[in-house]
């Protein structure tokens, strides 16, 4: 197959390739670049794009399929496992038609979101690449644990873990049970009841056992953080990549550029929380937290892309409704980045923190060949990327709506 279209996005290097051409073989990319310069095989099939942008693509690096955005607090605990599983055969679908061919799902209860994975791999269902982490990790009574009920119902989220070696044991049964990837929460969080956003929940010895057990066994980290000493101390423990990131400060930015840390900022997210989470069921004190919290993330985030830090695309879709992952794009631009850092912050950082840079994030020869396109040109205007209209996973058309 080939696909040829009036430009194409090269993210390793930021520059726009104009009169652009992908040749793919099966599943992969056996060339890319500007025309001039490619032989295109006799009798290929050709897709001709015209005045449309081709990019790789998209990834994003914080989404929770198996969640209805619909159902939050009390709502939520109505939903089996099983349905939140079927739940997210739909997400899954819409996440792939709106562009991301490939997502890093942290945190589902149950292994759903292995499930999920091996469905689609199997072919089963559609939808993106994903990386899993499983049920998230977490302090007793912290923001992954569940604290709707009373005592007497005793119950507990499936990742909590108090303790360096019970730290240890969850992530190796998280890897029994199939997680690619280990997600674990440092502090409070906004949605979870009972939680200070600000206040740090495991201890940097236990964030250190967790992230030496996960590195270990080749897996990488990621953590739910929101306040200052939380981000500080994951960071000085090793970890990956830092979700949220909301309260900053100098010295947590001088340790990511330190330690080569990713940010996963969901800078879109607070629009929805604010205007439709009431509706949903998300409860009053976590709407206040929102309030606390949702500007002070966005000026740090505009903080964090000066600084240099390395960021990645993070949405949280699943708070909101999957699909709606691009609208955030727009927001990265108006909070600091340059129309290209955004795309590169959804493509080429994403596989290069998932240590996946040699298969994924680019449109480079012998890489799969996962390809969105729209028309026109994105860089002029973002929202665009809201509405993917063509996408290619592994070399097969998903979604064509060009010409
Ligand atoms: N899952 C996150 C939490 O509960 C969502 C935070 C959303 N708010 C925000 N401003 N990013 O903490």
């Amino acid at each position: 197959t080939v696909l040829t279209a009036d430009r194409m996005l090269n993210v390793d290097d930021g520059t726009v390739v104009s009169d652009a051409v992908v040749v793919i073989e099966g599943d992969t990319i056996v060339d890319a670049g500007k025309r001039s310069q490619i032989t295109v095989p006799d009798g290929a099939d050709t897709i001709a794009l015209g005045d449309a942008t081709l990019m790789p693509g998209f990834m994003d690096m914080h989404v929770h399929l198996t969640s209805d955005a619909s159902k939050h607090g009390y709502k939520r605990l109505a939903v089996s496992l099983p349905r939140a599983a079927i739940t997210g055969v739909k997400h899954a679908k819409d996440t792939l038609l709106a562009g991301f061919t490939t997502v890093r799902n942290v945190g589902a209860p149950g292994f759903a979101d292995v499930a999920l994975r091996d469905a689609i791999n199997a072919g089963d269902v559609m939808g993106p690449r994903m990386f899993v982490a499983g049920p998230s990790l977490g302090v007793t009574g912290g923001h992954c644990d569940s604290n709707l009920l009373p005592f007497e119902y005793e119950s507990y989220s499936d990742g909590v873990a108090d303790g360096p070696w019970e730290v240890r044991k969850a992530v190796r049964r998280n890897i029994k049970y199939g997680a690619n990837v280990i997600k674990f929460c440092a502090t409070g969080g906004v949605l979870s009841k009972g939680t200070k956003v600000g206040a740090q929940q495991y201890t940097l010895e236990e964030m250190q056992a967790l992230v030496e057990e996960a590195h270990l066994r080749g897996l990488t980290v990621a953590t739910h953080a929101h306040g200052t000493s939380g981000i500080k101390d994951a960071i000085r423990a090793g970890v990956d990549s830092v979700e949220h990131v909301s309260l900053l400060d100098d010295e947590a930015i001088a340790l990511a550029l330190e330690k080569g840390t990713y940010f996963s900022m969901d800078i879109y997210v607070t629009e929805y929380i604010l205007e439709k989470g009431e509706e949903a069921g998300i409860l009053a004190e976590s709407l206040n937290k929102e309030r606390v919290v949702g500007q002070r993330q966005r000026d740090n985030f505009e903080k964090a892309v000066k600084a240099g830090v390395n960021m990645v695309f993070g949405s949280d879709a699943g708070v909101y409704p999957h699909g709606d992952n691009g609208k955030q794009f727009a927001r990265m631009v108006k909070f600091g980045m340059t129309p290209m850092q955004a795309i590169q912050a959804a493509t080429i950082n994403p596989a290069t923190l998932l240590k996946q840079a040699d298969q994924l994030g680019s449109l480079q020869k012998g890489k799969f060949a996962d390809v969105v396109a729209v028309p026109g040109n994105p860089l002029d205007d973002m929202s665009k990327l809201e509405n993917v209209q063509f996408v290619m996973k592994a070399g097969q058309v998903v979604k064509s709506q060009i010409n």
